[in-house]
C-alpha cells in the first residue's frame, strides 16, 4: 500500500509545500501554512472530473458537444460567460463580502427560471433572509432553497432535486467530517467543492460556487479550487460605485471580458454602453481624456486623469496605480523630447475613472492627451482616443480601429484621434502621424492656439 505523505498548503492561496514555512512563498502571507496527510488515492482523486472514455478514436469521428446555452438574463453577464450558461458549466463567482454576489445569482435565477429548475444551497442566510432579499429583488421564479453545511446531506439534495442550475452560496460553508474539524479550511473547501463539481458534471448540472476572497489566512480563498472549475469569476469593486464582473479563466469563451453594474435599491443593474459612457464622463475637465479601450472583444470608454504639480523633491515622480507607472514616464518623456513640454521637473499622477486598471498598448494616445491637458490646463472635451505612441512620436494604430471609431460615433463623440482609418461617417478623425500634429490637430478643433 502506498505511505501517506504530509504536505503543507496555504489556506490564502492554497501553494503546497513539502515544508512547513512562515511564509507563503507564492502569495507571500504569513502564518497561513496547514498541515495536510494526502493518502495516494486522495491524491489521485483530485483527477477523478474527467475519466475519458478509455478508447481510442479520431478528432473527425467525434461529434461537437452541443452548444446550447442558458440565458441569464443579464446581457453583461451572458458576454463575460462567451454567450451565456453552459450545461454542466461549473463557475467559480469570487468578490470581497458585501460586493453583491448573492443579489446577482438570485437575479439570474430570475430569468432561469422558465429554463430549467434551480436549487440554491445557501449555507450562510436562512430560508426567511433569502426570501427578504429576493421580495426586494421581486424575484417569483420557481427556486428549491436548501439551507444546511453538510456536504453528504447537500449531495443527496442534488441528486434528488436533479437541478440544471445550482448554487452553491458560498463554498467555504461546507462541511465534510472526512476532511478535518474546522470549515473553511483549504482542505474542506476543496475536498467539498470537489465533490459537489463532480456530481454536477456526472448529472450536467450548471454550477455557480460563490467564494469569497478573503484578507484572513484562516479562511481558504477562491484559488483553493479555481484548478477545478470551467469557469472563474471575479466580481469587484471599481471607483463611481461601478462593480466590475470579470472572467479571468473561461474555458467557454474569452477571457478579459468585463461586465458592469451598479447596485441600486433593487439589485444590480447591468450599464449598456450608453451609460456607462456617460456614466465616466459626463464632463470632461482640463487633465482628463477619453481613452477608447479594447478589452475581451468588446470596446469601452474610460477617463484617464493626470496631474501634474512641481517635484517636491529634487527628483520628479510618477503616481500611477491604474496604468502602469513606467509607461506614464515613457509618455511624459515622449511629450517632453517630441512636443517640448516639460515634465521632468514635475510629479506626476495618474489615474483611471472607474477604478479599471488598463494595460493595452491603445491607451497610450489618450494618456499623452491626458499628461498634455493636465499641465497645460487646456480640456479636450468631446475628442476620443486611442494609438500606440513610439518612442520616435510616431503615432501607431491600435488593433481594432474601425470597431473601436464606431462604437466613439455610437456614443455620441464628436471627434476621434487616432491613425489606421483616415475617414469615418459621422465623426470627425484626426489622423496625424506624429504626436506633435495631433495635439496641434486637437487644439485646433478645440479652438485653442498653440504656444
Ligand atoms: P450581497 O449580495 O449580500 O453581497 P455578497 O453576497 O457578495 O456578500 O449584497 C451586498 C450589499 O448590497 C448589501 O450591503 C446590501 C446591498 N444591496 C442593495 O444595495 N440593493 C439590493 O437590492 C440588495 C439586494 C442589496
Ligand atoms: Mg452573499
Amino acid at each position: 500500500m502506498a505511505k501517506a505523505k504530509t504536505t503543507y498548503i496555504c489556506s490564502a492561496c492554497g501553494h503546497t509545500e513539502s515544508k512547513w514555512s512562515g511564509q507563503c512563498s507564492s502569495c507571500g502571507e504569513w502564518n497561513t501554512f496547514e498541515e495536510k496527510t494526502v493518502s495516494a488515492s486522495s491524491a489521485s482523486a483530485s483527477s477523478a472530473f474527467f475519466k475519458g472514455s478509455g478508447a481510442l478514436t479520431t478528432l473527425s469521428a467525434v461529434k461537437a458537444e452541443d452548444s446550447h446555452r442558458y440565458d441569464s438574463g443579464f446581457k453583461e453577464v451572458n458576454q463575460v460567460l462567451g454567450g451565456g450558461i453552459v450545461p454542466g458549466a461549473a463557475m467559480l463567482f469570487s468578490g470581497e463580502p458585501g460586493i453583491g454576489k448573492s443579489t446577482l445569482l438570485l437575479q439570474i435565477c430570475q430569468r432561469f427560471g422558465s429554463q430549467g429548475k434551480i436549487l440554491y444551497v445557501s449555507g450562510e442566510e436562512s430560508p426567511g433572509q433569502i426570501k427578504l432579499r429576493a421580495n426586494r429583488l421581486g424575484i417569483d421564479a420557481a427556486i428549491a432553497l436548501y439551507t444546511g453545511t453538510d456536504l453528504d446531506a447537500i449531495l443527496q439534495t442534488i441528486k434528488k432535486e436533479a437541478p440544471q442550475l445550482l448554487i452553491v452560496d458560498s463554498a467555504q460553508t461546507l462541511y465534510s467530517g472526512e476532511a478535518g474539524m474546522i470549515p473553511g479550511t483549504v482542505n474542506q473547501v476543496r475536498r467539498c467543492a470537489h465533490e459537489v463539481i463532480g456530481l454536477c458534471k456526472e448529472m450536467n448540472i450548471a454550477c455557480f460556487m460563490v467564494t469569497h476572497v478573503t484578507k484572513d489566512g484562516g479562511i481558504a480563498g477562491p484559488k483553493a479550487i479555481e484548478h477545478l472549475v470551467d469557469t472563474v469569476l471575479y466580481f469587484e469593486q471599481g471607483d463611481h460605485e461601478v462593480r466590475i464582473l470579470r472572467a479571468i479563466k473561461n474555458r467557454f469563451g474569452a477571457v478579459d471580458e468585463l461586465g458592469l453594474f451598479i447596485m441600486e435599491e433593487q439589485g444590480l443593474k447591468e450599464l449598456t454602453e450608453k451609460e456607462q459612457a456617460q456614466f465616466f464622463h459626463r464632463h470632461v475637465p482640463a487633465g482628463a481624456a477619453i481613452a477608447c479601450a479594447y478589452e475581451g472583444s468588446r470596446v469601452f470608454f474610460h477617463e484617464i486623469q493626470a496631474l501634474t504639480v512641481p517635484a517636491k523633491s529634487g527628483m520628479s515622480r510618477v503616481y500611477s496605480e491604474r496604468i502602469d507607472a513606467s509607461r506614464a514616464l515613457r509618455i511624459a518623456a515622449v511629450l517632453e523630447k517630441h512636443v517640448g513640454l516639460k515634465f521632468s521637473d514635475q510629479d506626476v499622477y495618474v489615474n483611471v475613472s472607474g477604478g479599471i486598471r488598463l494595460t493595452e498598448p491603445g491607451i497610450d494616445l489618450p494618456l499623452a492627451l491626458a499628461l498634455y491637458s493636465a499641465r497645460t490646463n487646456i480640456a479636450f472635451p468631446s475628442v476620443v482616443s486611442a494609438g500606440e505612441i513610439a518612442l520616435s512620436g510616431e503615432i501607431r494604430p491600435a488593433l481594432h480601429m474601425g470597431k473601436r471609431i464606431k462604437s466613439a460615433k455610437d456614443l455620441g463623440f464628436g471627434i476621434f484621434s487616432g491613425t489606421g482609418i483616415e475617414k469615418s461617417q459621422g465623426i470627425k478623425v484626426l489622423a496625424a502621424a506624429q504626436l506633435k500634429d495631433v495635439i496641434a490637430q486637437v487644439l485646433a478643433e478645440c479652438n485653442k492656439v498653440i504656444s
